[in-house]
């Protein structure tokens, strides 16, 4: 077995030496996905992260929620016991974006305006004729710079990112509004607003068994053939070919027959694979998310 570790065990988005940090106040990522990909009553392993995927889950199956990150371990298990939880350093770096954003004539009662649709063909209109600015789309190129995400984020963080940034999380933000009423998405408040999603953890959420652990490192140890999905954010971004292997070794060895496996990414890389649910993720921001059974992986 090899050694193979990940860059998130650091608990930081940034290259400082200092301690773990809550990263993540709410997660980013549409677990209506999850919800579709795997067959009720399974067990299922997801990663912690801020706890809303495995809140999510419990009501229809038994959840297994592993972090390596010790603080965001902390904070999901609060979470999931009722706190409303606070904004972590994602959501400081996006405050830090909005602060600019009258700048580039988003306007807050504009962006609330289009926050309120719920006609994928008025907000596109909407969102050409007021807010897909000249200034805008500058700011954002600016905003996604490599040289602008260097004084935020550590170097493995940004390596795998495609080329022309602000074009590209332009383009996911379109594909997201062309499709899905903005007014019943919670991901278009809380990425356009800053507002964290308010609900409550379900009573089931009791019943989630958080691990502070490296998901191989987890399932490794896991009986064989004990789980039947898994979700697993996306923990491959930033990570070398070792992890990755040793990662998708764990899942093959614990997977049930007919588990099935969510993996979001950054990149574009997998963008065109038919595997592709990118753009039936309201959180809008992924250039992929595979749900594939673990035979294909
Ligand atoms: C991959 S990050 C990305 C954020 C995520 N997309 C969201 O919206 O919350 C989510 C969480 O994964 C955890 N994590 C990263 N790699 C991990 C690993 N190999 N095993 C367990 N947890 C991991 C981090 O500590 C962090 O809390």
């Amino acid at each position: 077995m090899t050694a193979a570790v990940t860059v998130w065990e650091r608990g930081r988005l940034d290259a400082r030496v200092g301690p773990r940090q809550v990263l993540f106040g709410r997660m980013y990522e549409d677990a209506s996905i999850e919800l579709e990909a795997f067959r009720p009553g399974g067990r299922i392993l997801c990663i912690a992260s801020a706890g809303c995927t495995a809140m999510k889950l419990a009501p229809q199956h038994e959840v297994v929620a592993v972090d390596i990150n010790p603080v965001q371990l902390d904070y999901a298990a609060r979470r999931i016991n009722g706190d409303p939880g606070f904004r972590g350093r994602a959501e400081r770096v996006m405050d830090f974006a909005r602060f600019f954003a009258p700048l580039a004539g988003w306007w807050p009662s504009r962006v609330r305006a289009f926050v309120e649709l719920d006609d994928p063909i008025e907000q596109m209109e909407y969102w050409q004729r007021q807010l897909n600015t000249w200034r805008f789309r500058t700011a954002l190129d600016g905003l996604f710079s490599v040289t602008a995400l260097r004084s935020v984020y550590s170097s493995p963080l940004l390596d795998f990112l495609p080329k022309h940034l602000g074009a590209v999380m332009r383009a996911r933000m379109e594909r997201c509004f062309a499709k899905h009423p903005n007014r019943s998405n919670p991901y278009a408040r809380s990425l356009l607003l800053g507002e964290l999603s308010p609900e409550p953890p379900p009573p089931e959420a009791k019943d989630i068994r958080l691990v502070h652990a490296d998901a191989a490192g987890f399932l490794e140890n896991e009986a064989p053939a004990s789980f039947d999905g898994f979700t697993l954010s996306n923990i491959l971004d930033g990570v070398d070919d070792a992890y990755r292997r040793r990662l998708l070794a764990a899942v093959k060895r614990a997977a049930a027959p007919g588990a099935a496996t969510v993996l979001r990414s950054f990149s574009d890389r997998s963008a065109n694979s038919i595997a592709n649910r990118a753009s039936d993720d309201r959180a809008m921001l992924w250039g992929s998310v595979l749900v594939r059974p673990v035979a294909e992986l």
